[in-house]
Parts: structure tokens; sequence; C-alpha cells
């Protein structure tokens, strides 16, 4: 075995939304080890119990100034986007006709998906995040280039192919049967091979037709195990497009419920714009959101309301939405999320914020019976923050008191300078160069 030894902090369960964390469901070790077999967690404990009773020999990896944690999480990110990031000056709508789908067509050429899908799984690595929901392109060719990224650097994600078959360019939009086809093609070939799972991706209800929706719902019905990911009510114009195309059906929320696809492998970005009923339709589904707090407020789609949605029983997770999202850094996703339940007049603890970017996503996407904190048998996917990894995070440092102020300040001021390294089932896969553990051998 391996050990990593460091400040460790994981959850056993939701700590809550006040200051101080519910009894039990945090672990917090000045100086902990986590110690590592086969890829999977061992266990974790003080340094000083576990150290005298490691086997002669067994190397030690101590990660001075370092906060080890489970790898984060996102619950929603657009691999074939990198590009698209930080695009100027326009909504949703025109942002999806202007910028996202002229990119995305480049995806039609193989070796572009290929090294786009490098890039990327390369900097989820390089920003702390080990697992995540991901939208690949309507080219079945994306899944295959990221799958195969995912699958060399040992990560698990869960993917799939975009379902658009109408109101997108010709060279992005594919067919009812067609993406059907692909999809079942795809999550035969993908679903459950090693750590990688299928995603049914129709992209939203404005860029699917009715055949369509109703094909991706029977084959969200064949394979219940298999997650169901799209866009909900995350812009005024959207909603207003989705009542003129659906004047059947009663709201957004019951154009996927009526095509079987809201169930509790669901999972829906945004739900920025819903009402009660809404939340209670979700709540009674058992189907999740992703809150995406940059592209919320970068696209100037509105303010999720966390509160409403934890007090109505919605699972909710956190996700970078990148590219209309502005970073990949789940710790600049924490801290928009921060200000985004302050200009509600809300609040999210640095527990919650680290919670949901860990066992609380690891949860959303019915992962956390293998990823998402440190307990005995799960897959050693975690990070290593420097909490002096950054001249603000090093400026702050010296004025920090506890573990919640530690916490906050990475949140709040950290980006990928804060990621030390990350560690896929015990393999590091990203190590910053300048700041490498004390090696010993016990
Ligand atoms: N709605 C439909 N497609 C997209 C997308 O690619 N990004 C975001 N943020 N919303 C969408
Ligand atoms: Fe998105």
């Amino acid at each position: 075995c391996e050990v990593h030894r460091g400040a460790l902090l994981h959850f056993l369960d939701d700590p809550g939304n006040d200051p101080e964390p519910i009894p039990g469901s945090v672990e917090f070790l000045e100086d902990g080890l986590l110690v590592v077999h086969d890829g999977k967690v061992l266990l974790t404990g003080p340094a000083e119990e576990w150290l005298p009773r490691l086997p002669d020999g067994v190397p030690v990896s101590h990660w001075q100034d370092g906060l080890i944690v489970p790898g984060f999480i996102d619950t929603h990110v657009h691999m074939p986007q990198l590009g698209v990031m930080a695009s100027y000056g326009a909504q949703l709508l025109d942002w999806l006709e202007t910028y996202t789908f002229p990119h995305e067509a480049r995806f039609s050429d193989g070796d572009w998906a290929q090294a786009e899908a490098q890039r990327f799984t390369d900097l989820l690595l390089s920003h702390g995040t080990t697992s995540g929901l991901v939208f690949c392109t309507s080219h079945p060719e994306s899944v295959q280039a990221l799958f195969e990224a995912a699958e060399q650097r040992g990560m698990g994600l869960t993917a799939g192919k975009v379902m658009m078959d109408r109101h997108a360019p010709d060279d992005l939009t594919d067919t009812a049967q067609g993406s059907y086809d692909d999809s079942l093609s795809l999550l035969k070939t993908w679903h459950n091979r090693g750590r990688q799972r299928y995603a049914i991706t129709p992209r939203f209800a404005a860029t699917s037709s009715p055949e369509q929706l109703s094909l991706a719902g029977r084959l969200a019905g064949e394979y219940p195990d298999v997650l169901v990911q799209t866009h909900w009510a995350e812009n005024t114009g959207e909603i207003q497009w989705i009542r003129e195309l659906f004047p059947e059906r009663a709201s957004y929320l019951d154009v996927y419920d009526h095509y079987g696809l809201l169930g509790d492998h669901t999972v829906l970005a945004h739900g920025i714009h819903i009402d009660d009923a809404d939340r209670a339709l979700l709540a009674q589904r058992g189907s999740r959101i992703a809150f995406c707090p940059t592209s919320n407020t970068f696209l100037g789609s509105g303010l999720f309301d966390f509160r409403e949605a934890r007090a109505a029983g919605v699972m909710v997770g956190l996700a970078s939405d990148v590219g209309g999202g502005t970073s990949l850094s789940m710790l600049a996703t924490m801290a928009e999320a921060y200000k985004v339940c302050r200009l509600r007049g809300q609040t999210l603890t640095p527990w919650q914020a680290f919670y949901l970017a860990t066992l609380g996503n690891a949860r959303v996407l019915h992962q956390a019976q293998h990823t998402g904190n440190f307990e005995a048998g799960r897959y050693a996917d975690f990070v290593v923050l420097d909490q002096a990894g950054s001249p603000q995070l090093a400026m702050k440092r010296p004025y920090t008191r506890s573990p919640f102020e530690a916490l906050f300040n990475l949140m709040m001021l950290g980006d990928d300078r804060a990621i030390q390294a990350t560690a896929v089932a015990g393999q590091v896969h990203h190590q910053r160069s300048d700041k490498a553990p004390a090696l010993s051998s016990h």
C-alpha cells in the first residue's frame, strides 16, 4: 500500500448549511493519513496513531501545507466547450447560435475531438476534478474520444452523445431514430466498462423533436440505471420558446415528465426560473438539479434559489457548466455559488460547499458507493489542496484560525493554483512541479 500524509477532510454525510456542521457529518484530521491499497481507500486516521502501526517499508508522501480532500466532482460540464469559455456579450439563445454551435461543429473532425478530449481530461485533473457528468457533441466520435481519454487516465466519467434533431445547424443535427441508435450503441460499448458510465443526453427540449424526446425517454426506461442529463429553465427567453414549441404541456418540466425523462437518474442543469409545483414534482420524481453559478451569472441567466430547492427536498449538485461557466475550478464554482446565495439573501457555508463538490455530487450522480469520500473501499480519488497555493491564499493564510476559515479561504480565493496534486484511484496524475511531497519510507 501507499500512504499520504497531511491535513485531511472529508464528509460522511450532508453537514447542513449552518456554521456548525451536523455532528458526525465531517471528519477533519489536522495531521492525518490516507492509506491506499490497490487504488482503493484502506483507512484514514490520525498520523500519530497510525504511523507506528504501518508495516516496514511502506512509502509515505508527506504533503506539507497540504489539505487532502476527496477529488472534486462536476455534475454538469461540456467537453467540447473549452474554446467557448469567455464568449462576449450574449445570453443563452444567441450564445448558442453565435458561439457554441459553430464551435461544436468542429467535433465532426475525429482528430480534433480526440485532441480536445485529451486536453479536457487533463484540465479536469489540473483543476482537482476527478469525476463528472459530461456533455459531448452530437457526433458519436466525441463520446468515444472522451471515454478513451478518461480510461487512459483511470478516471471514471459519465458522458453522452448530445441528441439534437432540430433548431440547430445541419452539421450538428441528428435524427430521432439515428440519435436513439447511436446512443444505444455507445451505451452498450461504454456503460459500466471499467469506471465509465453512459448518460442519455437530449440537449434541451428546444432542440429535440417530440419524437426524439420520446425515444430518449424510451431508452431511459429500458436502462433505468443510466443517467439522463439535459438543460432546464435557464433563461426566460428559452422558457418562452419552450411554451411556444409545446403549447399542450403544462410547464417546461412537464415536457420532460411527459416524455419519460424525469426519474431519480435525471440531472437537470440550471433550474433557475421555477416554482413550487416544479420543486414538488422534482422531489416526487427524485430528479436532481445541477446548480451552475458561474454560468448563470456570466450569461445573465438568473440567480438559482438554493434554499428553496433544499427546503422542497430536491437534491442539488454543484457544476461548472463550462463553456457557459467561466472556470473548470470547483473552488471558483463554490465562490460564485456563495455569491449567488448572498444575492438571494441566503448563505452557503464552506462545509456545505465542499460537501456539494465531493460527497453531495457523488450522491447526485449515484456514485457515492465508489467515490465522494474516504470511507474504506472507495476509489482513492483525492486532491491535495495547497493552502498557500496562490499569492492571495498565501496572503490570507497567517490570519486563518480554524478549519472553517481555511476552507472558506480556499473556496473564495482559490483556483487551479491551489491544486497541489490530483490522484485517481491512488495514482497521482497531476502534480505541481514546485510542490513535491516529502517522501519517506516507513
Ligand atoms: N442549453 C442548451 N444547450 C446549452 C449549453 O450548451 N449550455 C448551456 N449553459 N445551456 C444550454
Ligand atoms: Fe450546460
